[in-house]
């Protein structure tokens, strides 16, 4: 059955689907193919996705296949791509933008969100900058966001905004925004629920999505892929209140962490290559968490200390004076 998706306003009439697909480490051509199909099929409209995940132009071909069977409609559909790190510079924006239309095949996109506060230097060829080769440069957020808001101006883009930002960066681009920025996707799941940052965000008219909404229990084979040891990560599936709130409303607990995310007017993208649990994580509109349950789920806040991408495997970001992060 396809579910109904509610959406969420975003600044300029525009609507955003409270739950999208992550695609953030899908590379395989097959999975990834089956897990669009599969996410299609159960009403999923709205894909995240971005320049460094490597996989536009499979997202393209599919989303393809969709339009022209006519099965869907572009205006049906929400698709969220970022300008990556080496394209934070004035010269690149455009360069990247058109890029990633071309790779995943379409006009415009509902989305472009700047994915992270600092530039890098690009060499040719590659998707992320070599670190023996990488160089820091001046991220000047202002004269980047005037190039996002031409992208806007020549319809590459229904929207723009930001992702990783924190709420000084934002509230610099606010004064200096001719388009303001009508969204900031930051990590956020019971651990970490950042909510001054989703309440400034909210009270300027953003949509806060949530990434890794689900606390990413894969995060550590990540690591791995990049010769970084393993962390002490907050196992969410796990935890026993989750649960216990779970089993009285007959659902997962995933279902329960993406439920909380959307009753605060968050949207969520869990990332998933497996039908079943493509599924389950957009069956969560049938029920309702009680104010008990909201209560006691706040309460698993940790803060800080829970940020599980905290984009050290960079280790020369935080050096920049535009790492948005505490420092550790
Ligand atoms: N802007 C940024 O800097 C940024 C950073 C990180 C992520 N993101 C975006 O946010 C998306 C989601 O975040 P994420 O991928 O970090 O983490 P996530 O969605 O919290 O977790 C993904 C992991 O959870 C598993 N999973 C999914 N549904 C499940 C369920 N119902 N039960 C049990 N396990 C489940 C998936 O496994 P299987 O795939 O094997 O099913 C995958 O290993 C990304 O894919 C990406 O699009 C953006």
């Amino acid at each position: 059955m396809v579910a109904k998706i509610p959406s969420m306003d975003m600044a300029g009439g525009k609507k955003m689907p409270a739950i999208g697909l992550g695609t953030w480490m899908s590379t395989n051509e097959t999975e990834l193919e089956n897990a669009l199909n599969a996410a299609l099929e159960a009403g999923y409209r709205h894909i995240d996705t971005a320049y460094v995940y490597e996989n536009e132009a499979i997202i393209g071909r599919v989303l393809k296949k969709w339009l022209t069977s006519g099965k869907v409609t572009r205006e049906e559909l929400f698709i969220t791509t970022k300008l990556p790190m080496c394209g934070i510079h004035r010269d690149r924006v455009e360069f990247f933008i058109k890029k990633s239309l071309e790779s995943l095949q379409l006009e415009y996109l509902d989305l472009y969100l700047i994915h992270f506060p600092i530039g890098t230097n690009y060499i040719e060829g590659f998707t992320l900058t070599p670190p023996d080769q990488l160089k820091l440069e001046d991220s000047d957020h202002i004269g980047i966001w005037k190039k996002m808001e031409e992208q806007v101006d020549a319809g590459r883009t229904r929207a723009i905004g930001v992702s990783n930002f924190n709420q000084s960066q934002i509230e610099k681009l606010l004064k200096a925004a001719r388009i303001k920025p009508a969204c900031l996707q930051i990590e956020l799941h019971l651990s970490l629920q950042q909510r001054d940052l989703v309440e400034f965000c909210h009270k300027n008219n953003m949509v806060v999505t949530a990434y890794s909404p689900l606390g990413n229990p894969s995060y550590n084979k990540f690591l791995e892929t990049v010769g970084m040891e393993a962390r002490e990560l907050p196992n969410l599936l796990q935890n026993p209140l989750i649960k216990s709130i779970a089993k009285k409303h007959g659902k997962s607990s995933g279902q329960v962490m993406l439920r909380f995310l959307v009753q605060n007017n968050i949207v969520a993208i869990p990332k998933s290559v497996t039908p079943s649990r493509i599924k389950e994580n957009i069956d969560i509109f049938d029920f309702s968490l009680d104010a008990e349950d909201m209560a006691s789920l706040k309460g698993l806040e940790i803060g800080e200390k829970a940020r599980i991408c905290d984009f050290r495997f960079f280790p020369v970001l935080e050096s920049h004076p535009d790492w948005p992060f505490s420092k550790q």
